[in-house]
């Protein structure tokens, strides 16, 4: 029996879709534990390029079960028409996909109140998908969760109390608050197509486990936007480290067999907040152009810089981490020269992971190491890739302390080294 825990290292967008999608092929059961539609899966099938945000990335295979957890926060229109790409392509068979009556509901009023939060001064760059209100609800205790779509007296009533609970801050933000009626309507219309897949997820996903399947647990967002471990307040606002894969699933860390951390080979980050070794100008500009560097979700331009050590060693340890997967080596390509950050200076001292406070003060400390010109999109092993791409790759083991189990060196699912089963 294996239970794999997938999660992103720096800033999100990391290429954890693809990964996932390729061990998936391999897993019973693909679990997603927190987030909502801020998070954008692409997928590129065939030459296709196909974007989710609510299903796992394993849901274009016709094996694994699709299960969405309880620490998810779901916007019903959109799983709507996601599930309907899935039934357009013949994916969608009868219990292919369970979702969790705990989940919660993002309602109009989440995404009002994110709109009229990035509009002032206090902006963090969210994606404006109504996430934060809704988990500030469901800490509040007054959200409204997928099971409520069963009882429509109750659901009339957990949609009039989130609405009174945000009335004053919408006022004072000038919006005006949604008709709580025509909400709870609404949401009662769509819970028609939802009905046949909300069910008792974290029984599924108990009974995947003790069958002996492989479920694979796929994290959203990384480490960096954690609530918690992240680069606060310029975060998500849930668990995305591998904790919150044990509390968004219903699963206990006992039963989780291997943790594997997804690294860009350089690093990324949408949205506001400090980013020590972001490239500014024309460096930035080529890394952003080659590695097509545009948020799934919100199409905005993502920063980019190099890879950074203390931020991967932060990773290791917060998420308990067995291994990593590089992704995207192949944007490296026709560098001259690569820099690493392997420290951070502060106020004198030197530091080996992010401090809770001051990361935008930090200085990195940078090695270089030399480039390749070589094309590396069809090497399918370490051997084939240059002398100066396995140094590159060493250096990112040594830093993190950890191996590094696969290698993505282009965008299709063929394109990619892999080094170890993580089944086994
Ligand atoms: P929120 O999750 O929409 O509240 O956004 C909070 C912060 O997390 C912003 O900086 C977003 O850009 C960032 N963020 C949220 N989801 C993702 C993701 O899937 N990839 C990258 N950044 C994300």
């Amino acid at each position: 029996m294996s239970a794999v825990v997938i999660v992103g290292v720096q800033w999100g967008d990391e290429g954890k879709g693809k990964v996932v999608d390729l061990l998936t092929a391999e897993a019973d059961a693909v679990v997603r534990f927190g987030g909502g539609a801020n998070a954008g899966h692409t997928l590129v099938v065939d030459g296709e390029k196909v974007v989710f945000h609510l299903v796992p990335s394993g849901a274009l295979h016709t094996r694994p079960r699709c299960i969405l957890g309880a620490g998810m926060v779901i916007d019903p229109r959109v799983l709507i028409d996601e599930l309907a790409e899935m039934r357009r392509r013949g994916l969608l068979s009868e219990g292919r996909v369970t979702i969790s009556e705990r989940a919660h509901l993002v309602l109009p009023v989440h995404f009002l109140v994110d709109e009229l939060r990035e509009r002032g001064p206090g902006a963090i760059g969210t994606t404006k998908r109504g996430i934060g209100p809704c988990y500030q609800d469901r800490a509040a205790r007054r959200g409204v969760r997928i099971g409520d779509l069963d009882d429509p007296a109750h659901l009339k009533a957990r949609v009039a109390a989130s609405l009174a609970g945000w009335r004053p801050e919408i006022e004072a933000l000038g919006g005006t608050p949604p008709n709580p009626v025509q909400v709870a309507d609404e949401l009662l219309a769509l819970a028609e197509e939802l009905r046949p897949w909300i069910g008792d997820a974290e029984d599924a996903v108990h009974t995947a486990r003790e069958a002996g399947e492989r479920i694979l647990l796929e994290g959203a967002q990384g480490t960096m936007l954690d609530i918690d471990h992240g680069t606060y307040p310029f975060v998500t606002s849930s668990s995305v480290t591998a904790g919150g894969a044990c509390t968004g699933s219903g699963l206990g860390p006992g039963h989780i067999d291997r943790v594997v951390g997804i690294s860009k080979a350089y690093t990324t980050r949408v949205g506001e907040g400090p980013f020590p070794t972001e490239l500014h100008g024309e460096a930035g500009e080529a890394l952003r152009r080659a590695g097509h560097e545009f948020g799934a979700t919100t199409g905005r331009p993502r920063r980019c810089g190099w890879l950074d050590g203390p931020v991967l060693r932060h990773a290791v340890r917060v998420n308990g981490l067995t291994e990593l997967a590089l992704t995207k080596l192949d944007v490296l390509q026709g560098l001259e020269t690569l820099k690493v950050c392997v420290a951070y200076e502060l106020d004198g001292a030197r530091l080996e992971r992010p401090p809770s406070r001051g990361l935008e003060r930090v200085t990195p400390i940078y090695e270089e190491l030399p480039g390749w010109t070589e094309d590396v999109a069809g090497a399918r092993t370490l051997d084939a890739l240059p002398e100066t791409a396995r140094a590159y790759i060493r250096r990112i083991e040594e830093l993190a302390g950890v191996p590094v189990t696969l290698v993505s060196v282009g965008p299709d699912r063929e394109e990619t080294i892999r080094l170890r089963d993580v089944w086994a």
